[in-house]
């Protein structure tokens, strides 16, 4: 499978979803600045997200709450002059989205200050009337379950979610109400294969995965993870693709062939 793929046309919220009705598998990662921008874009990365994870991998920060909105503007611009087919995410930060002002004021900045194409909010903050009003002003929106990194002080450790009956009723709950209220996208993190399956095939607009299985539309891993340059233990379900590679561009391709071929991830990168 050939990762430079003569399909050059933009990349819009349109296109994910004709992606997830053909099933034709969506592949992402984290970028935070332009360089690295164009090699996603050219590799093949459907969509690129500026996430918030910034603070960790970027900064040197020990969470992701010290990111700010000013912050995400300045990457977000940056990961929009390098990449010319992907749609851009940009993730909306700790309390960026804890009132309806604040959340259409700060998505809007996103959008008009960074370039970004769509946004990304973390559910427990978030709630199903912001979902309606981003999306009555032609706000895309992706809503994040499963574990919430934002959350981390009241989880107490990032940790799989849903494994309980009642966690997982609840979470093919709020995705089948986020999409009802307008979301584009749902994104779950951390969450049990067989939850994220079901999750998908009840949902109409595509679901992405990260630590979510196979069974999903697409997947999205933090770049620096995949080339193991990210700060303490690699994650369970991600994976070092510098491993037998000469490049970065080599990696990134190979990950992007991987997850279009459902190559990756399989179940040893997934959990029960
Ligand atoms: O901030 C981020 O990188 C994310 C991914 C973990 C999906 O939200």
């Amino acid at each position: 499978m050939s990762v430079h793929s003569n399909n050059t046309e933009k990349v819009t919220t349109q296109t994910l979803r004709k992606m997830k009705t053909n099933g034709e598998i969506i592949a992402s990662l984290t970028a935070y600045d332009a360089a690295f921008a164009r090699v996603l874009d050219r590799a093949g990365c459907d969509f690129i997200l500026v996430g918030d994870s910034v603070g960790m991998v970027v900064q040197g920060q020990s969470t992701t709450i010290p990111v700010t909105v000013d912050d995400i503007i300045y990457h977000t611009r940056l990961v929009a002059r390098g990449a010319t087919r992907a749609l851009i995410m940009a993730d909306m930060p700790f309390m960026s989205y804890h009132s309806p002002a604040d959340c259409l004021h700060n998505a809007a900045r996103l959008m008009k200050e960074g370039g970004a194409e769509m946004v990304k909010l973390e559910w427990g903050a978030l709630q199903l009337d912001m979902v309606a009003r981003l999306t009555e002003c032609g706000i895309p929106v992706c809503a994040h379950l499963g574990l919430t990194p934002q959350a981390i002080h009241k989880l107490g450790a990032y940790r799989v979610q849903g494994r309980e009956q009642e966690t997982a009723a609840k979470m093919l709950h709020d995705a089948r109400a986020l999409e009802a209220a307008g979301a584009d996208m749902l994104l779950l993190e951390c969450v049990p294969m067989g939850l994220a399956e079901q999750i998908t095939r009840a949902a109409t607009v595509p679901v992405i995965g990260i630590g979510a299985g196979p069974d999903v539309d697409g997947q999205i891993l933090v770049l620096y993870d995949i080339l193991d340059i990210a700060p303490g233990k690699r994650t369970r379900f991600s994976k070092n693709y510098m491993t037998g590679v000469d490049s970065i561009h080599a990696a990134i391709e190979s990950y992007v062939v991987e997850v279009k071929s459902k190559t990756f991830p399989t179940a040893a990168y997934a959990f029960q």
